[in-house]
């Protein structure tokens, strides 16, 4: 995809959806979720928009807070626990507590961009360059299905794109260039046996 992808998605839906529309096709016991790693499907699939803020889903939040903690992440988005859904949390510190959810996220970027290292939970021992921009506007719902709208810059804004990247099916490994997506076609090949 390409990077202004996620501001062009039209919004329309955004507050109805909330309302009413079913959650998830399959709505599995929040505490059986776990990290999914690629190759697996999800993971390159466009999820779908969260509809009802219920309790199954606070309890999946709360189980995708507890596994990023746990796995020492910054962020971890719904497709990485198998769930096809518009939701991703994300904490700088890798802490369960200052983690915060984001659900039906769209991003604003700044045409600013920098490149920093990062490294996904669904692909272990993978790292790359990745060009992001620089300042975001992360808007979305929070898990009362208030309105959030939040500038982020650096840090915070790299985390906030590279999970929105995984509610459109879009990992890191397409984002790094040709010579760096060859030099880690050895460790790839070795997930693809592993799963
Ligand atoms: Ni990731």
């Amino acid at each position: 995809m390409t990077r202004n992808r996620a501001i062009k998605r039209p919004n329309r839906n955004e507050t109805s959806v909330l309302r009413n529309k079913p959650t998830a096709p399959s709505r599995p016991d929040p505490q059986t979720l776990e990290i999914v790693i690629w190759p697996a499907p999800v993971l390159t699939q466009r999820a779908q928009d969260v509809g009802t803020i219920d309790a199954w889903l606070l309890q999946v939040i709360e189980r995708m807070k507890h596994l990023m903690e746990s796995h020492e992440g910054v962020g971890l988005a719904a497709p990485q626990v198998g769930l096809p859904l518009r939701l991703f949390v994300m904490a700088e510190k890798a802490k369960a507590e200052q983690a915060v959810a984001v659900i039906n996220p769209v991003l604003e970027l700044d045409s600013q961009t920098e490149e920093a290292e990062e490294g996904c939970l669904s692909l272990p021992g993978i790292r790359g360059q990745i060009m992001r921009a620089k300042k975001i506007t992360l808007s979305g719902y929070d898990v009362k299905g208030e309105p959030i709208s939040m500038p982020l810059e650096g840090f915070p804004a790299r985390i906030a794109q590279h999970e929105n990247d995984h509610l459109d099916g879009v990992l890191i490994i397409s984002r790094m260039a040709p010579t760096a997506r060859i030099a880690i076609g050895k460790k790839l090949r070795e997930l693809t046996k592993l799963s």
